[in-house]
């Protein structure tokens, strides 16, 4: 029999959870994406099962069951190093009831019997090509499939009434990139705003991506600037060498971990809207 592969995760704590995971499969959750507790705190309160799409190790989703925001928790990503890490979760904090976690491409291996009254997701967030994807899991969407194959699939897993609430970068989107793929399958968009807000983003700042989203060139730019960062990223020693110690723990709790640029969209199966 093949031995075991042993990995010496990092522990990040959620209140009572203690959550595994390698810097280089962290795209932000512990940082912006813990917006997430107040968002889902201010528009919906506790709910019953959770998922989060694209979670990486599942910062995100495992925060809102450590806060007792959702009592059930399903997770999938398509890296099996994530998959290992989330998993490590669940059997280091005893939680095989409550949480599931699936080695998934988009939707594709979700059971038909899993069924969510909120989608959570911190997914890739700039456009780009195959190649890109590949040297950067984290931050491409290859033609915005990884959003377009969630927003086809996801209407069967929806409960009556659930949410989907996505958490975009106005550096790279604006909301109406977004919005054709929400009706044409079936769901209504409800809102996009930001967090700590109380009001949605509306007219030409909802339009124009909170009037910061960055002009073609610019965002190529932008693109082009953190590709190879990312690329260097994804050799992990290398990112453990900068993310895993004291100094990159405290800078990233400052603001400028958690930048303005991100927003939220929200969306609901059409008759629930
Ligand atoms: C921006 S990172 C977010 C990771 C984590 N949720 C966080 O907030 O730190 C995007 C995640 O999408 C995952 N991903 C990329 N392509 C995917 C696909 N086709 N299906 C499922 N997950 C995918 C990546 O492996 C990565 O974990």
């Amino acid at each position: 029999m093949p031995a075991a592969r042993v990995t010496n995760y990092y522990q990040v704590k959620y209140g009572p959870l203690s959550v595994s995971y390698l810097p280089v499969l962290d795209g932000g959750g512990m940082t912006f994406g813990q917006q997430y507790l107040d968002v889902i705190r201010q528009k919906l309160g506790r709910v019953g099962h959770a998922f989060e799409y694209c979670a990486g190790p599942g910062f995100i989703g495992f925060s809102l069951l450590a806060h007792g925001l959702c009592e059930r928790l399903t997770l999938a990503d398509i890296n099996p190093e994530a998959v290992r890490a989330a998993r490590d979760t669940v059997a280091r904090n005893g939680l095989q009831d409550r949480v599931a976690v699936y080695e998934s491409d988009c939707l594709d291996q979700i059971p038909a019997t899993e069924k969510w009254d909120l989608v959570v997701s911190n997914p890739p967030h700039f456009d780009g090509d195959q190649q890109e994807y590949k040297d950067a899991i984290r931050l491409i969407d290859p033609g915005w499939e990884i959003h377009k194959r969630f927003y086809r699939d996801v209407k069967k897993f929806l409960k009556p009434g659930a949410s989907i609430i996505f958490q975009e970068n106005a550096h790279a989107t604006r909301s109406e990139d977004f919005e054709q793929m929400i009706r044409e399958n079936g769901l209504s968009l409800v809102d996009v705003f930001e967090a700590g807000s109380s009001q949605g983003l509306s007219g030409d700042r909802r339009k124009n991506g909170k009037g910061r989203v960055l002009p073609g060139l610019a965002q190529g730019l932008m693109k082009r600037a953190m590709l190879p960062v990312e690329q260097a990223l994804m050799n992990s020693r290398l990112e453990r060498f900068l993310k895993d110690n004291d100094v990159y723990r405290k800078l990233s709790t400052l603001p400028i971990f958690t930048p303005k640029q991100f927003y939220f969209i929200w969306s609901k199966a059409q008759n629930d809207a």
